[in-house]
Parts: C-alpha cells; structure tokens; sequence
C-alpha cells in the first residue's frame, strides 16, 4: 500500500519531535508521518496513535510495532477519554487516505460504481446511502452548501433526496441530470460535502481543537493539516484564539497573557516539487500552535 506522507519534511522541522518525548498522532492512516516521529523519539519515547479506519490502523501496526507504541481504534473527538499524559507533539492530517481513495468499495470516489458507504469507521454509524434517505431534501441541500460550497443546491437535493441512492453511480446519474455538462466539475464538491457529513468531520475537528491544545505539556507543539477551506479556517481560528492574551475592556493592558503561540503565522503549504510529485497534497495546509513555557517571576 501507498501513501506518500504530505508536507513530512515542514512537519517533522516544525513539530521538532525529539528523544524521549511524548508524541500523539491523531489519524496514523497508514503510520506514514507517524513512523517518522518514532524515528526521532527514539525507544525512550512514546508514540500513541489513533484512527477512525480500523484497516489503516491495522496497516500501520505492522510498521510501528514497537513496545513504546500504542495504538487506538477510534475518533480523535473521543480523545479526552484516552486520559492520557501531558504530550510534547500532537498532530493531525486529516481527511482522507490513499486506500480510501484507491479502494473503490469504499464509495469515496464516483470515479467507479460502489456502494454508497463513505464511512471512516465501517464498524459503526450509517452509510451516505443510509444518510441521503434518512435527510429530507433541505437537510442535503444545506449539507451541499455548507460542506460542498455548492450553490444553487435545492434541485440537486431533491434528486438525491427521491432517488434512494445506494451506489456512487446513483449519485453520478443524479448530477448528471441536474448539472448536464457541468457535473464533472460539480461532483468532487458534492462528493466532499456528502463525506464530510458522513463522518461529521466538522464536529469532530471542533471537539478536537476543543481538546488537544490543553494536552500539550508546556513547551508541546501541536500541528494540523487541512485540506478544505472549512477546515483550514477552523484551525485558523481556534489556534489565533488560544494565541491571543487576554486584555482589559477598559485600559487595554494585558490581564491574562496568552498560554499558546502561534509557529505558523501564514499556513505552510506544499513545494511545486511536491505538489507536482504528489497531487494529493495540492490542497493542503499545515499550521502549528506551541505552548508556552510557564513564566517565572524573577
Ligand atoms: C490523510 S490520512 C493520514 C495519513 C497519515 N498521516 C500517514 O502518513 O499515513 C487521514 C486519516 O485520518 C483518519 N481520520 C479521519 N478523521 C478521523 C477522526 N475524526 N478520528 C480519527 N481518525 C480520523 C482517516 O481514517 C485516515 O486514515
């Protein structure tokens, strides 16, 4: 199986794992990047991992099996019930995988005709088929507009919401007789809009911003890559917040200074080399929030 690991290089030189630390790689996909920083912690390290897809998890057993390694079957929305210790690096690339993509059974793609399942975590939660028929036609067109950045989305809504669809194809035919010529550049946003509501991937980055920044130890460093402009402006937001002090309505002064700061001002995005190497990392954006060391009063 093949998945070249996006931005590797900006994530291992930002992130900076080092010997000994503690590092929490919330989607391992197939260990790529998580691989990498058992490479830099070494066997006084430890490395805890987590993914949604139960098979990339059992892939990336195979390259990471180590005593110092500890991997999760589950969602990094679920992390605080982990409990786990104060980590020195937590990172996410999100999204999808290479066999996600690859593997057209997983109904990812409507390059191929496959069930309509979309699901990270085939073990449990509904289907995108089960999904479209369960939503009447105002929940999907706002899924598509919300998730897609689709306009003019009621029409399609109702397609799919009449159609019953349960393969990739239904949802194809479904496009095709609304957006005539222009389907092919309308699908991969349907597509993402439908996956993204599937795995509810939005309330899931929400939970984890919510929670990952307070389980950096002091001097933690924590990155995400996003690949959508939702996503992105997310964690744009979340981080800036986190990095802001506190100041007085009144005077202006700082009353609270700010616990994280920010290592990326502007997100990092891949090289041309990169990008032209390996499409998938076109979209992607990368940015890192550190915490503070805790000041001393001297
Ligand atoms: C882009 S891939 C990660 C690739 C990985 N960095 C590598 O180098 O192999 C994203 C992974 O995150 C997982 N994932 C997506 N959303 C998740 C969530 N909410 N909780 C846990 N895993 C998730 C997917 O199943 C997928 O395996």
């Amino acid at each position: 199986m093949h998945h070249e690991p996006v931005l590797l290089t900006e994530a291992m030189d930002l992130l900076a794992p080092a010997k000994g630390e503690a590092v929490l790689d919330c989607t391992v996909g197939l260990g790529g990047h998580a691989s990498a920083f058992l490479g830099a912690i070494g066997e006084s390290g430890r490395l805890t991992g987590l993914d949604a897809d139960a098979e990339n998890l059992r892939y990336a057993q195979t390259r990471l099996s180590a005593p110092n390694v500890v991997l999760h079957h589950g969602n990094f929305r679920d992390l605080a019930s982990l409990a786990l210790p104060p980590q020195d690096v937590i990172f996410a690339d999100l999204g999808l995988s290479s066999p996600h993509v690859d593997d057209a059974s997983r109904g990812f793609t409507f390059r191929n005709d496959a069930p309509l399942d979309m699901r990270f975590n085939r073990d449990a939660g509904e289907t995108a088929a089960e999904m479209l028929q369960r939503m009447d036609a105002e929940e999907i067109s706002a899924i598509l507009h919300d998730f897609g950045e689709l306009r003019q989305t009621r029409r399609l809504a109702q397609a799919l919401g009449a159609s019953a669809a349960q393969t990739t194809g239904d949802v194809r035919t479904c496009a095709e007789a609304v957006f005539g010529f222009r389907a092919p550049r309308v699908l991969p946003q349907v597509f993402q809009a439908l996956r993204i509501a599937v795995n509810d991937e939005i309330g899931s980055l929400r939970a984890l911003l919510e929670t990952a920044p307070s389980l950096l130890a002091p001097g933690g460093r924590m990155g995400v890559i996003s690949y959508h402009s939702l996503e992105d402006r997310m964690v744009k937001v979340a981080m800036k917040a986190l990095a802001t002090p506190v100041r007085s309505a009144e005077t202006g002064a700082v009353t609270e200074p700010a616990r994280y700061a920010l290592r990326t001002r502007k997100p990092v995005v891949p090289s041309e080399e990169e990008a032209k190497r390996n499409p998938r990392s076109r979209s992607a954006k990368f940015r890192v929030l550190e915490r503070c060391l805790p000041q001393t009063d001297l």
